[in-house]
């Protein structure tokens, strides 16, 4: 099973994504995720892309679609989950064109809906694991002991991009260029557009993304 995670900043791409990949074999693929461990790696992509993400701005879509392309060959096994890609209407294209090649569908594409007042508090209290790429929140979803991670006991934090005015910035950038995309795929009629109400516990959601799934 392919599937496309829709959403804001903050939605919980990420969260559910990790869940439902755990649970059904699934390979998730994070651009975001992706950029950041080139950053970290100080690759060459990761310097030019750096400067977008801090921003809160995208990163060029020839970047983004030679990095998915490395991902996305070899072995389908179980299937994918696109998480944060595509994010431009041009992203969108190209990854028609690339499953084309690999004679892949999409099965469905899931949206998950949440204000922007939920999603500047979730942003605000999300901590990242830079080791084992966990991801809690201070009021959500805490960790066992303050500031490290439950998995591999690093030192959690919070993510650059996540202060107030670069998480203004990324909101607008999703209902600019990347909402649309929900049209985008509503019109090709090729995969099932799911829109979720995003704003429940993470268990709900997931349990709903499997209903939906029916998995
Ligand atoms: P990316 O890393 O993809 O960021 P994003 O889309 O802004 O999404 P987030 O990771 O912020 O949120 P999420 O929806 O995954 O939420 P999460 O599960 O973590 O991209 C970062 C940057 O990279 C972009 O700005 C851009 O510059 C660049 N980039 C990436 N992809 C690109 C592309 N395709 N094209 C161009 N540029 C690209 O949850 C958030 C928090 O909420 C966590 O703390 C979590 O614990 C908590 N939480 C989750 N679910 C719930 C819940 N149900 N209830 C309460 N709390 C919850």
């Amino acid at each position: 099973m392919n599937l496309i995670l829709f959403g804001p900043p903050g939605a919980g791409k990420g969260t559910q994504g990790q869940l439902l990949a755990e649970a059904h074999g699934l390979k998730k693929i994070s651009t975001g995720d992706l950029l950041r461990e080139a950053v970290r790696a100080g690759t060459q992509l990761g310097t030019e892309a750096k400067r977008f993400m801090d921003a809160g701005e995208l990163v060029p879509d020839s970047v983004i679609l030679g990095l998915v392309r490395e991902y996305l060959g070899g072995d389908a096994g179980a299937g994918f989950i696109l998480d944060g890609f595509p994010r431009t209407i041009a992203q969108a294209e190209g990854l028609d064109r690339m499953l084309a090649e690999l004679h892949q569908p999409i099965n469905a594409v899931l949206v998950l809906d949440v204000e922007d007042e939920i999603l500047v508090k979730r942003l605000s209290g999300r901590r990242s694991c830079p080791n084992c790429g966990a991801v809690y929140n201070v009021y959500f979803d805490a960790p066992k002991i303050d500031g490290r991670c439950d998995r591999c006991d690093s030192e959690l934090v919070h993510r650059v991009d996540d202060d107030a005015s670069t998480v203004r910035r990324r909101l607008q950038v999703y209902r600019d260029q990347t909402a649309p995309l929900i049209e985008y795929y509503q019109r090709g009629r090729t995969s099932p557009v799911h829109t979720l109400d995003g704003d429940r516990s993470i268990d709900e959601v997931q349990a709903e993304i499997k209903g939906v799934l029916q998995l």
